[in-house]
């Protein structure tokens, strides 16, 4: 009795196995590509929010590129899934009311700079759930396209935070140059 409970066990963890390491990578898969299409919504918001306001239109610019560049991140892991026959589900995304009503540009670009560091972490957590269930394409995929592009982003949001706090007692007229200097330059694609 006891020895055919064990065999059916065996079986069970053979057969669904897979099964199981599958749904790990693909859950946190799936939380990377709505994480990527909040990241693109939020900025969207804040884009909108700074054009309507009128005062900074190159941090307008910068947002409304960066919510094209994230929705960009969202559809290549989309596309990685796609040309593999893989299904992923899209979840609701839900941006928080006090970033939906966010007014001041500073309390925008640090909201930013979290995001990006959530997208980085979970992006990291993929890397490490593929390696885990031996998916080296995925590995691959995540080391060379996106872990790239994302650290690059990383790395604009929190260098404009340390610009900041290190100005902090010149803040408004900070604002004002990096503002000029976005609207005349063409963003850098992270
Ligand atoms: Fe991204």
């Amino acid at each position: 009795m006891v020895s055919s409970s064990v065999s059916v066990s065996t079986i069970i963890i053979v057969i669904f196995l897979p099964l199981i390491y599958t749904t790990g990578l693909k859950s946190v898969y799936e939380v990377q590509i709505q994480k990527e299409f909040l990241a693109s919504n939020i900025y969207l918001t804040f884009a909108h929010r700074l054009s309507s306001h009128g005062v900074y239109h190159g941090f307008a610019k910068f947002f409304f590129e960066s919510a094209e560049e994230e929705r960009d991140h969202g559809k290549e892991l989309l596309d990685f899934y796609n040309v593999r026959n893989r299904e992923v589900l899209l979840y609701d995304i839900n941006i928080d009311d006090n970033i939906a009503k966010m007014e001041d540009l500073v309390e925008m670009i640090r909201a930013a700079d979290q995001l990006e560091k959530q997208v980085y972490d979970n992006l990291i957590q993929v890397r490490l759930q593929a390696n885990t269930e031996k998916d080296y394409p995925t590995v691959h995929f995540i080391e060379t396209v996106m872990l790239e592009e994302q650290t690059t982003a990383l790395k604009y949001m929190s260098d404009l935070v340390k610009r900041i706090e290190r100005n902090s007692d010149n803040v408004a007229i900070l604002l004002q140059m990096m503002d000029q200097d976005l609207r005349k330059k063409q963003v850098k694609k992270p």
